[in-house]
């Protein structure tokens, strides 16, 4: 249904409302890039906080949440990925992989490619415990009985999708908001199939409103928005409030390395890839010289994650540590050139400032 701009801000309003924040701009968890500085600046501002846990321990799930509650009253989410099948594993394949690495950073461990995420049923213990707003899914869908726990204890599911046909499947799991994530997004694509990646790529502008017309829950729009003119463009298709990744990788409370921030900035919408280059998983990162070279025709097919994010471990992390974009895992959205280099509280503020102003609020 085509909605006009005084319905869009108060569907806005009433999101708002049912999700103890003020303003309908939402964090976007990013594993490895949200540390609690970012969600208390955000949460702060009105807006919600996000934790993407996917790496952390159960311990360390704790202790961002309780850093989050020490400075601020507001909301956050906490994200999980729902584990793949076992990947297969096929060892002369993996040893070309190696062989290519070696010349992007130190050689590779011999068991390099075991390397696992830590035990999904116990991080899950820890989100419930740590009292968040929201649990956020990506990658699929969560267990019936984790669902029911959520929900004796009052905590919101909003699940992360990629195309129309895994919306009305998070709706019929239970899901109480849908994240509708564009192709556009920076990060990794949430297909619940891994296989369907590169195939369900759809831009928001047609995935947003698909979704809006098919669904009955609350849509969040993800995936490209870096300005008050995406707020208001996906409020105006049917979105209920937004989820920005990008957008905020600049401000000082992300902490991220300076040249990742700094090529953020200048990076045009055709100046990003997509690739299975770093994890397995296909993700949209900047057009650095190891994912373009990973993708020639030549170079050895990544393995299945996780066993490919193992094999890569060892040259992301000298790449963060020497501040070397080279072999860095720089993810970034279609829309990077626009993500201001601010404190968090100013886009929070502005960005939906703006978004009422465009639509004449
Ligand atoms: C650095 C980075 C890490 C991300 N990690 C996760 C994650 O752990 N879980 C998740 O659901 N989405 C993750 N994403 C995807 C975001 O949640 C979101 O879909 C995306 O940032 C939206 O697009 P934008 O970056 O253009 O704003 C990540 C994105 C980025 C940029």
């Amino acid at each position: 249904m085509v909605q006009n701009s005084k319905q869009a801000i108060e569907r806005a309003e009433a999101f708002c409302a049912a999700n103890q924040i003020r303003v309908p701009i939402l964090l976007a968890p990013m594993a490895g890039a949200c540390p609690p500085s970012l969600s208390i600046a955000v949460a702060n501002a009105g807006g919600l906080g996000a934790c993407g846990a996917l790496l952390m321990q159960p311990e360390a799930i704790r202790n961002w949440a309780s850093e989050v509650h020490a400075g601020s009253n507001g909301a956050f989410q906490i994200n999980l990925w729902i584990p793949d099948p076992a990947p297969c594993r096929d060892a002369a394949a993996e040893q070309a992989v190696k062989a290519f690495l070696a010349s992007w950073g130190p050689a590779v461990a011999e068991d390099a490619g075991d390397a696992r995420p830590p035990n999904f049923d116990a991080q899950c213990h820890a989100i419930l415990e740590a009292g968040p707003a929201a649990i956020s899914s990506i990658m699929g869908l969560y267990p019936p009985e984790f669902v029911e726990q959520m929900k004796a204890r009052d905590i919101k599911w909003f699940a992360n999708v990629t195309t129309v046909a895994e919306a009305k499947l998070a709706e019929r799991a239970g899901a109480d908001v849908i994240v509708a994530q564009g192709m556009e997004a920076g990060g990794h694509r949430g297909a619940f199939d891994a296989r369907k990646a590169e195939a369900g790529m759809v831009g928001l502008f047609s995935l947003l409103p698909a979704i809006c017309d098919t669904v009955r829950l609350p849509v969040i729009a993800s995936g490209g928005i870096s300005d008050a003119r995406g707020v208001a463009a996906a409020l105006i298709l049917g979105a209920s409030a937004v989820q920005i990744g990008t957008g905020f990788l600049r401000c000082p409370e992300a902490k991220i390395p300076t040249v990742w921030a700094d090529a953020i900035g200048i990076t045009k919408p055709e100046d990003t890839i997509v690739t299975r280059a770093f994890s397995g998983r296909l993700g949209r990162s900047l057009a650095t010289p190891y994912a373009r070279e990973a993708a020639a025709s030549d170079a050895p097919k990544p393995a299945p994650y996780p066993v490919q994010r193992g094999l890569t471990q060892a040259m992301r992390e000298q790449a963060t540590k020497n501040n070397d974009l080279t072999g860095m895992q720089a993810w970034a959205g279609q829309s990077a050139r626009l993500a201001p280099a601010r404190a968090a509280a100013e886009i929070v503020q502005d960005f939906w400032a703006g978004a009422r102003s465009l639509l004449g609020a």
